[in-house]
């Protein structure tokens, strides 16, 4: 584990955005997508888009390397064991689980909501939300993919959360479908003029899952893309990933039409790590590795500096008071997270912190790996009964 010995609490609300036309925020969530195997190698887009636009932080991290737990955790900015959102199905966890924890009237688009501010949900949302439940309630504020056809590329169905429809998109790629609604809510939120947040969960690259498992089907343009990578990037650079890259592209193009684009908080990450061999593991999440934990996140935006990579340590507890932060709206009391550095102010009064932390603590050091080899035992043992989920 590379966790290093200090936690540092970056600086809380109050340093926040401070422009005087209310910004918005793009929230865009890959699934299963990884930091540490390279894969945004080959996403262009995102890199020049957003990165080069804004900060790449090399050290953000999921707290739980697994689908639902992860997305609750996000929603929330609670810890799992206090979300009690475990798991992917219930009794621990899934929709269902959601629901039992009354998380449906107590989750970040409702909150936003309740302030007045426009929300927009496409993709993906929880694991067990699907044709049977969709409606019993509606989740709050947002168009999903419905079980079980999320993980059908080129059959998946869709709800938009307010009407009783559920409609399959037969032989257009899901992340297509997703580019195609996402483009329409943002002419809709432009059209009201209205402080929007809007959240883009593709389901890519998550592996296929369609009366059995299958490598993610690739949109025809890109297949065969990457027949020339070799272990152990070969299906890390699966067609999947470029398919979200194209699909960026045509958020942010749509956001600068509008003239929103320098108003707008644009966020790209995933919900969980990958691995991929490492570790003698067949591919699969769920363990405390890097691989799994250590996920994508760039963020570009009003007053964030430009171009600029980072090593101060963040993690998905702390989306929620991210994004409350950046649309102005105060922190939960129950928050376990708490807002990112993300302006060049936050980022400038971290770095100083945490140098200053580093000062006073002296000469402690970092583990010297017997926990670690503990750590790693504990985590091969979860990982061994390792599923595709
Ligand atoms: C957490 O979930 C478990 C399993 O469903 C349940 O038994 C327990 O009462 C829950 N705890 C809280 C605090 O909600
Ligand atoms: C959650 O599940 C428990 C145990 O099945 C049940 O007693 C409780 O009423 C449920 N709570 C909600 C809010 O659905
Ligand atoms: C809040 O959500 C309700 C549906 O639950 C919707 O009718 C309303 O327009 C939303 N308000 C805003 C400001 O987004
Ligand atoms: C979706 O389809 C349109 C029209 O064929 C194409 O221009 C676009 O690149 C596709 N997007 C993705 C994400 O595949
Ligand atoms: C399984 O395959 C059949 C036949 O192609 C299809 O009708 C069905 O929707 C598929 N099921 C799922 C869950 O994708
Ligand atoms: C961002 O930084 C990299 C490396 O420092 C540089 O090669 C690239 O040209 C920069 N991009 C922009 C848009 O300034
Ligand atoms: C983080 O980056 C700074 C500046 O590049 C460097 O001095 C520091 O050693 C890095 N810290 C860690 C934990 O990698």
């Amino acid at each position: 584990m590379l966790f290093s010995f200090f936690t540092v609490a970056f600086l809380a609300a109050g340093l926040g955005q401070t422009a005087s036309i209310k910004p918005n925020v793009l929230l865009i969530m890959a699934d299963d997508q990884d930091m540490l195997l390279d894969s945004l190698s080959v996403q262009p887009n995102v890199r020049k888009m957003i990165g080069e636009n804004g900060i790449l932080y090399e050290k953000h991290y999921c707290t739980v390397a697994w689908c639902c737990p992860s997305r609750v955790n996000l929603f929330t900015g609670r810890a799992a064991h206090n979300t009690n959102v475990t798991a992917l199905s219930p009794p621990y966890g899934g929709w269902p689980k959601f629901l039992n924890q009354s998380l449906n009237d107590n989750y970040l688009p409702v909150w936003i909501n309740e302030s007045g501010i426009q929300t927009y949900y496409v993709g993906k949302f929880m694991n067990s939300y699907n044709t049977a439940n969709f409606d019993k309630p509606h989740p709050k504020g947002w168009a999903f993919l419905v079980d079980p056809y999320t993980y059908n590329y080129f059959h998946s169905h869709w709800t938009d959360g307010y009407t009783e429809n559920i409609t399959p998109y037969d032989g257009i790629h899901t992340t297509n479908v997703t580019q195609q609604k996402a483009l329409a809510y943002l002419d809709d939120a432009a059209a009201t003029g209205e402080q929007f947040f809007m959240m883009v969960t593709p389901v890519a690259p998550h592996v296929q899952l369609a009366n059995g498992s299958s490598p993610p089907p690739a949109p025809a343009e890109f297949r065969g893309a990457f027949a020339d990578r070799i272990a152990p990037r070969v299906p890390n650079f699966n067609p999947e990933v470029p398919s979200i890259d194209v699909m960026v592209a045509a958020l942010i193009q749509k956001l600068q039409e509008h003239n929103l684009l320098d108003n707008t908080y644009v966020i790209y990450t995933s919900d969980n790590g990958f691995h991929i061999g490492n570790h003698r593991l067949t591919p699969g999440k769920r363990c405390g590795y890097e691989t799994d934990i250590n996920i994508p996140l760039l963020i570009r935006g009003p007053n964030i500096p430009k171009n600029i990579t980072t090593n101060i340590t963040n993690s998905h507890t702390d989306m929620a008071p991210t994004v409350l932060n950046m649309l102005g709206l105060p922190m939960r009391p129950d928050f376990d997270g708490q807002p990112m550095a993300y302006t060049s102010v936050m980022h400038r009064e971290s770095v100083k912190e945490i140098r200053d932390r580093l000062d006073a603590m002296g000469d402690i050091t970092e583990y010297d790996g017997a926990e670690e080899d503990l750590s790693q035992l504990a985590a091969l043992i979860e990982c061994v009964i390792e599923a595709y989920y």
